[in-house]
């Protein structure tokens, strides 16, 4: 019963502003949504190099919505671009950036020292009422927190690749974080056009925790040579309904991710210390010693040469 009181009894905090922290890969991708859902964006990363390139990466994205939306009409085309634009503010400066918004998304590299140095610092700038996450992949989030002095707002909100095409987002509650964040995270993610799920803060949360073992199985069937990866990539499509097979799929996250998350996994992470699921892979370790780490090098299980990382093969 005081469960149920506890859920009703909680308010959702009136979000206006959220700041990016990252404008890779993810960061701009997340900026794009929320500022093409209303919110005002600000957009921050180490130098103005880094953030052009996330602006270049929202703009070449919001062409592509607005050619599918717009079509002929080209005027109308252009004012939802600035439209969009408009509400993005660039910074080079988080404690600032944060100082001013009700939520930080935090998207930079996959560093535990790193992001909590960040949070720290972020938590002497910002109100107390700002909500604080991560898009960590593989990190516990009670360990990012653990920087800070919100525990209570603070959470993970992952997000995935292509984030404005991705309808999912997987909020991560750890003990301490409060209902209010919980529902403010699943309202301002619904407005974002995303569905949103639950978990515990857990390695590798739902999909990553289901999808990894899966990927590292395939790798064994293939090593063990029981099947050729080719065949295991048409019997996941054919036979599971799959949209793509394990190693499509492992060139398309990238193999130095996949060896990076396992290995973090399989030495420190809470949960799966020396899991058998996810040791370690000769055939994995190997194309990423030779640099192959999928699409985003032009080759790792297949070859992408003369493609275009983000194109089909
Ligand atoms: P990325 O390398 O494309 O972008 C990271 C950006 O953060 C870079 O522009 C970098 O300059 C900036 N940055 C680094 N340190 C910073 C700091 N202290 N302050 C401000 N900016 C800083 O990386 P990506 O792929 O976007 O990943 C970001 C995060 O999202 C990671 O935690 C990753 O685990 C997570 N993630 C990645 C997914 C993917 O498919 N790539 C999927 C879901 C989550």
């Amino acid at each position: 019963a005081s469960r149920i009181l506890a859920a009703s009894m909680s308010t959702v905090t009136e979000v206006k502003k959220i700041t990016v922290i990252g404008s890779g890969l993810m960061g701009a991708g997340v900026v794009q949504v929320a500022a093409q859902s209303g919110y005002h964006v600000n957009m921050v990363d180490l130098k103005e190099d880094f953030l052009a390139k996330g602006e270049k990466i929202i703009t070449s994205s919001l062409k592509r919505v607005a050619k599918k939306k717009y079509a002929d009409d080209a005027a109308g085309s252009q004012k939802f671009i600035d439209d969009v634009m408009s509400r993005i503010t660039l910074s080079t400066n988080s404690e600032k950036a944060a100082a001013e918004s009700q939520l930080v998304i935090e998207a930079i590299v996959e560093n535990l020292k790193t992001k909590q140095a960040l949070f720290k610092a972020l938590d002497a700038a910002a109100p107390q009422e700002t909500i604080f996450v991560s898009n960590t992949s593989s990190l516990p989030i009670g360990d990012i927190a653990s920087a800070t002095s919100r525990l209570d707002r603070f959470a993970g909100l992952h997000f995935f690749n292509p984030v404005p095409q991705m309808k999912l987002v997987e909020i991560i509650r750890t003990a301490e974080t409060s209902e209010d964040v919980f529902h403010t995270l699943a309202t301002v993610t619904k407005k974002m056009g995303k569905v949103p799920v639950a978990c515990k803060d857990t390695p590798g949360f739902i999909v990553n925790r289901l999808l990894v073992p899966y990927m590292m199985e395939s790798l064994r069937l293939v090593e063990r040579g029981d099947a050729s990866m080719q065949d295991v990539d048409v019997a996941m499509k054919l036979g599971a309904g799959y949209p793509m097979g394990p190693f499509e799929l492992m060139d398309y996250v990238g193999l130095d991710t996949i060896k990076f998350i396992t290995e973090g996994w399989y030495k420190s992470g809470k949960g799966l210390v020396g899991d058998k699921l996810i040791a370690p892979s000769p055939l994995l370790e190997r194309l990423v010693a030779e640099g192959n780490f999928g699409r985003k090098s032009g080759k790792g299980f297949y070859s992408y040469e003369g493609v275009g990382a983000d194109k089909g093969k």
